[in-house]
């Protein structure tokens, strides 16, 4: 190292940390960390403190919370290229076996995701997205109970053909349980701070009988879950390719790609299809769930906001028809309700947790090599400057004159960050705005009475995790005519 250079270091070195609560002796801020709405807590440090960067110490791990736009833009998308690692959690990639979604070869599998998943490759899934909400009102007429069920049928029916080319069973499917079930454990496993084996590493060789190593158990059970979600249908699709019946899908073209490459021809290998699948069932299942499901919230929260969206699309199609994604430029109040959807609650709080890969420095502060780094999606969201009255849901926020407002800036900090941005985004928005488009044109959504005829109050409570999904509620979902009970009939695959 030249002298400048070591002279530089040196005084990078003593640079202060970013400010943060005060560190007790070897657990530092461990126990600081809440159990639920972590991002409120760090948004209210940030606010604290005055710095929209925080600092932690998890039992000598470093971590960063990001706070603000400006301070998200400078660190996760201008420096991109040192902020795109994941952590290596022992609990999640060693012990229960998630190395497939937060391992070393994601950039292998970023490219294989950005030929499926690309603006215009994202188009090419409308008719099929049109055919799983089409699906998706035929369920929510037969048994209007039960709409989280039937959001979970719509994006695993969707995922399953997308990723493996699989026709999934109108209910209870086992590939969709057993995914929904092992992503449900990864959202708890994958928590910073949540684990004490991820601060103390050398407590993964502790025996699963030792007193206090129930997370070991734990993660035995869990493990398995995540490797039959990968391996299963990957198999099944497989065996239909061996057999000449397999749909083209994710995995089979890339599998034939495979084939008739000349060996070593392919940047990717079968291992990075298998993984890049599996992936692609983590990212988009329980987060467009939760997302579906804080939309009916949200008309259970603002009837108004309803009321406008149905006179929008009904001034469109007369009512005798579905919207379509044609219309889409006609309809910049249901595009104004994604986006606030997206915004309101946010599925994914803190997206997913990044990693620092060489010491860096911003605002004065020190920012070590290797600190885990999470971009408060939640506090960017509800920033009062950007989005005043941050906790109301008020589609208009997005909207000048009836049309969408270009001033405003869109909720994009709900898909995470810098390189690491979900690629399923704009297969997603579109998903969920077809879905929107479709009940709002179909169904009433209002709040449910019970027996005595009193109406009951949703909570509007989430289970907290990686990705949040609203606790169960109750909500009465009735169609609006018998020309749309008509619409809903013809409508979807089956
Ligand atoms: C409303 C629905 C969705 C939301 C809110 C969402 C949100 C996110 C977030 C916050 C991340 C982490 C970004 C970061 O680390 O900074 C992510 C990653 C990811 N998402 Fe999505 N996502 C959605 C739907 C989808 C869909 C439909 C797909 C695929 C078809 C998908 C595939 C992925 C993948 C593969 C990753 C991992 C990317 C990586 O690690 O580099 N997501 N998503």
């Amino acid at each position: 190292m030249s002298t400048s250079a070591l002279l530089f270091a040196v005084k990078r070195s003593k640079l202060p940390l970013p400010p943060g609560p005060r560190k007790l002796p070897i657990v530092g801020n461990l126990f600081d960390v809440p159990e639920t709405l972590q991002w409120e807590t760090y948004a209210r440090w940030s606010k604290e403190y005055n710095s929209s960067i925080i600092h932690l110490d998890l039992a000598g791990k470093s971590m960063i919370v990001i706070n603000s736009r400006d301070a998200a833009e400078s660190l996760l998308e201008k420096r991109s290229s040192i902020y795109s690692d994941r952590e290596d959690f022992p609990m999640v990639n060693d012990l229960t076996g998630w190395d497939f979604v937060f391992g070393d070869e994601w950039r292998i599998q970023r490219r294989l995701f950005e030929q499926s998943f690309s603006v215009n490759a994202s188009s090419k899934l409308e008719p099929q997205q049109c055919l799983a909400s089409g699906d998706l009102l035929k369920w929510m007429l037969s048994d209007p109970e039960d709409c989280i069920e039937h959001f979970k049928q719509m994006t695993g029916e969707f995922v399953m053909s997308l990723a493996y080319g699989i026709d999934v069973q109108p209910s209870n499917d086992p590939y969709v349980t057993l995914a929904h079930d092992a992503i449900g454990t990864l959202g708890i496993a994958a928590i910073p701070g949540r684990y004490l084996v991820d601060s103390f590493p050398i407590l993964k060789h502790v025996p699963s009988w030792f007193p206090g190593a129930g997370f070991k158990w734990q993660a035995h059970e869990w493990r398995k879950l995540a490797r039959g979600m990968m391996e299963l249908p990957f198999a099944e699709t497989k065996r239909q390719m061996e057999l000449g019946i397999a749909r083209s899908s994710f995995t089979s073209d890339n599998l034939d790609v495979l084939k008739d490459a000349d060996a070593g021809q392919a940047f990717f290998q079968e291992r990075h299809v298998v993984s890049t699948a599996g992936t692609m069932y983590v990212g988009a299942t329980h987060t467009t769930v939760s997302t579906l499901a804080t939309f009916i919230l949200a008309m259970l929260a603002s009837p108004e906001a309803q009321k406008k969206a149905q006179l929008e699309i009904d001034a469109v199609t007369g009512g005798e028809a579905l919207p379509t994604f044609q219309d889409r430029d006609s309809l910049p109040y249901i595009s104004a309700i994604v986006k606030e959807v997206l915004r309101w609650k946010n599925a994914a709080p803190f997206a997913v947790p990044h990693r620092l890969t060489v010491e860096d420095e911003y605002l004065g502060y020190r920012l070590p090599a290797g600190s885990i780094v999470i971009g408060n999606a939640w506090a960017l969201l509800h920033d009062e400057s950007v989005y005043p009255d941050p906790h109301a849901f008020k589609p208009e926020r997005f909207l000048l004159s009836g049309q969408l407002n270009p001033a405003i800036p869109d909720p994009e900090a709900a898909f995470g960050f810098g390189r690491r941005m979900c690629p399923g985004r704009h297969a997603a928005t579109s998903s969920i705005w077809i879905a929107v488009a479709y009940m709002l044109a179909t169904f009433d959504i209002q709040k449910a009475v019970d027996s005595d005829g009193q109406i009951i109050e949703p909570t509007y409570e989430y289970v907290s995790g990686l990705v949040n999904t609203p606790v169960p509620f109750k909500c009465s979902i009735k169609p609006r005519s018998p020309q749309a009970i008509a619409l809903i009939r013809a409508s979807g695959s089956q």
